[in-house]
């Protein structure tokens, strides 16, 4: 299993503490929300800053777009340094076409599912996809209540990737009480920001949460 922290959540004057701390704890990937303020009612961070983050960290720095038409910007998040993007099955008009174009740049392809949207609309994308990304929140913010009604999905996506070398990843709402249950349900991947920065020892809580899932 994976724990991904959210930098949303971070403190962005100390980022580079913070990350290093975190992945010293045993956090193997850094989650980065990009948000448009157009697919999302928010705006974060772009390739300029995932370029510095690549500097100070070898871990995976795993970008989660929240943006639309998300082409736009793919080769601009690979030769800033990601290691693997995700985009939204809604923002984007031709799926097949995007993921091919992440694959092409040798990234890693994910794609990301609203917690309203149905696992159906990726059914013909698998061969194409490294990671499916189940919102477990309406993205936008950080410290939002998980969505309980995602959790048939989970065990629905974990079916139709039929053993296929595809991670579930889990986005929203992660904490401590729900982790073992999500880890259960078949998830190989959590992002957790809130839980994680807003707790008084960030570097313990992701130790607690690898200790959680794997007992
Ligand atoms: C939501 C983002 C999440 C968010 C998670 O739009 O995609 O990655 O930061 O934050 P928490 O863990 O606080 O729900
Ligand atoms: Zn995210």
């Amino acid at each position: 299993m994976i724990i991904a922290p959210s930098i949303l959540s971070a403190n962005f004057a100390h980022l580079e503490e913070d990350i290093t701390n975190l992945v010293s704890a045993g956090a193997q990937w850094v989650h980065v929300d990009v948000m448009d303020g157009i697919f999302v009612p928010n705006i974060t961070i772009g390739p300029v800053v995932v370029k510095d983050i690549r500097k100070i960290t070898d871990g995976y720095l795993d970008c989660h777009l929240m943006i639309t038409e998300p082409d736009r910007y793919i080769e601009d998040f690979a030769k800033a340094g990601a290691d693997g993007i995700t985009i939204h099955a809604e923002a984007t008009n031709h799926l097949h076409r995007s993921l091919s174009r992440i694959r092409d740049l040798g990234l890693k392809a994910g794609v990301s599912l609203n917690p309203a949207t149905p696992l159906d609309c990726i059914e013909y994308c698998l061969d194409l996809v490294d990671l499916i990304l189940i919102m477990s929140v309406n993205p936008g913010f950080g410290g939002q209540s998980f969505i309980e009604a995602v959790i048939p999905k989970i065990v629905r996506g974990k079916e139709m990737i039929a053993g296929r070398d595809i991670l579930i990843q889990i986005d929203g709402g992660v904490d401590t009480g729900n982790i073992r249950m999500l880890y259960e349900k078949g998830i190989d991947v959590f992002v957790a920001g809130s839980s994680i920065f807003g707790s008084p020892d960030p570097a313990k809580t992701v130790k607690e949460m690898l200790e959680i899932a794997n007992h």
